[in-house]
């Protein structure tokens, strides 16, 4: 076939998107001047602008360009509309869901992780980033005292759970799922999890074929840990009925309020009853690395399968989760295939190739930015941050307690949950009233810039929430919290009793 393109062109082909050594020193040199300006000054930014999806739509450029711009001048750009429209979770009163303030060195990772670009689906295409992932995995199961036989880092905790989930599912199949799918146990399989585990139960259960049905939700005990009695009297009345029990979920720092699940006695009736024992330790999994909390995470070394989240506690910026197993086999038995096209294997020496342990096959480089966060701390600089934003939450709760217009609630590993609670009202507002007080409450701190907290629901109560997973916290951000707290909760309040005097005028 002839080339569509004359020789002379193609020969003298100079790409326009590749930018040359000059002017990539000038992008990246400013970028990353702005950036280290931005680090070293991010306590005086707002936490954010809380601009609405309109506002933020009309800063974009109303068409695709047909003629391109400059690198420098773009990321100049770039870099203003991202810092002025964001929500900076790296700002040291960010305390929201769960996601933690990003370390610069992994930052710098990523930057480096896509100039080699290495991908991470086969060693022959990833050597040295196979073997850090490889090491990086090692060295995350050792943190927390899990001893894995292998794993793989994914995009975040859905995931690392996701995968964990399917190693269960093919393991516990004895019949050949891989061909014949979920055939002869349709409808069969339950799976037990307490009510306060997150929602990546729920999709895993839609999207792998087991249906929603097939979740039996365990209640939890006065302390918020998945009640172990019901949970054996559910798995055997299942088994009376013919049901089959595959895998048991216990948290290790639940989503809402950080409780760990008593895992050794989940591991014990696991084995008891022949099902998987999965740990979510995506929030809390990197806690059972502290010494002092060895009791509380006794079990989790029993577990066939565990989620971490290297971008919650361990402070990698996004994305980054991973899965460890038990058994060596237990992912490649799940998602192995061997293509013709691919010439991966070698007679020499073993090789990884991380696309027959997950969903993806192309895969960047996300361990890069954990191992040298790993590297750069070592694990005793970690257990000193995550210790620290325990102390924290800690002293959020008792700063809170010792106030007399906050009412506290719960205090486990970093999660503290509290509410404004008018000083005097004893008896004279009840739960729904103090529900909207709260809600309106988050709503104005969510937006506010000051503090940013999330919120819980215990008992039909509307709490307001801090996790600190964030080591530019201190004490003195705290004090703020409270501050502010109290004050827009007092002014609600006056608000919400002048509209209902209004009302009854
Ligand atoms: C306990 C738990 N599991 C799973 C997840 C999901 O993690 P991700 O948002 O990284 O997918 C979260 C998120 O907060 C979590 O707290």
């Amino acid at each position: 076939m002839e080339s569509s393109l004359p020789a002379e062109t193609l020969d003298q082909r100079q790409s326009s998107i590749d930018i040359d050594a000059k002017n990539f020193r000038e992008a990246g040199h400013q970028l990353i001047d702005e950036i280290a300006d931005f680090l070293s000054s991010i306590r005086d930014y707002p936490i954010t602008a809380a601009p609405t999806p309109g506002m933020v739509r009309a800063k974009l450029p109303d068409t695709m360009p047909l003629a391109g711009t400059g690198a420098v001048s773009l990321l100049e750009e770039s870099w203003k509309l991202l810092a002025e429209n964001s929500l900076l979770n790296g700002h040291p009163r960010f305390w929201g869901y769960i996601t933690s303030s990003p370390a610069p060195i992994g930052m710098l990772g990523d930057l480096l992780a896509s100039a080699i670009n290495s991908n991470c689906g086969a060693f022959v295409l990833s050597p040295m980033a196979t073997e850090i992932e490889k090491q990086t995995i090692q060295w995350l199961g050792e943190l927390i005292g899990y001893p894995a036989g292998a794993g793989i880092m994914v995009s975040g905790g859905n995931v690392a759970n996701f995968i964990g989930f399917l190693a269960a599912r093919k393991a516990k199949a004895n019949w050949d799922i891989r061909k014949l799918g979920l055939g002869p146990q349709q409808g069969k399989w339950r799976i037990y999890t307490s009510a306060e585990t997150h929602t990546w139960i729920n999709k895993a259960a839609d999207l792998f074929g087991l249906g929603l049905d097939a979740i039996r939700w365990i209640p939890i005990d006065a302390d918020q840990k998945m009640n172990i009695s019901v949970l054996e009297e559910k798995i055997v009345e299942d088994k009376e009925k013919w049901l089959i029990p595959l895998l048991v979920v216990g948290t290790a720092g639940s989503v809402g309020t950080g409780v760990v699940d008593p895992l050794k006695q989940i591991a014990v009736i696991c084995k008891k009853h022949d099902c998987w024992f999965h740990v979510d330790g995506a929030y809390g999994g990197f806690a059972a690395a502290l010494p002092e909390l060895k009791e509380l995470f006794q079990g989790i070394e029993l577990a066939d399968s565990i989620a971490i989240d290297p971008h919650k506690w361990l402070y990698s910026p996004l994305e980054v989760g991973c899965t460890l197993v038990k058994n060596a086999s237990a992912l490649t038995d799940a998602f192995s295939f061997h293509p013709v096209y691919y010439n991966f294997e070698s007679k020499e020496e073993e090789r990884t190739n991380f696309y027959e342990s997950g969903f993806q096959n192309s895969r960047g480089f996300r361990a890069l930015k954990v191992w040298l966060g790993l590297r750069q701390l070592g694990a005793e600089g970690h257990v000193k941050l995550i210790r620290e934003d325990i102390a924290l939450a800690q002293r959020a709760f008792q700063l809170m307690s010792s106030h007399e217009e906050i009412e506290t609630f719960t205090q486990h590993l970093s999660i503290t949950t509290f509410r404004y609670k008018p000083a005097g009202i004893d008896g004279k507002y009840g739960q729904e009233y103090l529900n909207k007080l709260n809600q309106s409450l988050l709503d104005r701190l969510q937006t506010g810039g000051e503090v940013f907290p999330s919120n819980a629901v215990l008992n039909g109560n509307f709490l307001l929430r801090i996790c600190i997973v964030n080591f530019r916290t201190r004490l003195c951000d705290l004090e703020t919290l409270l501050d502010v707290v109290t004050k827009q909760g007092k002014l609600i309040h006056e608000q919400m009793q002048k509209g209902a005097a209004f009302a009854s005028e």
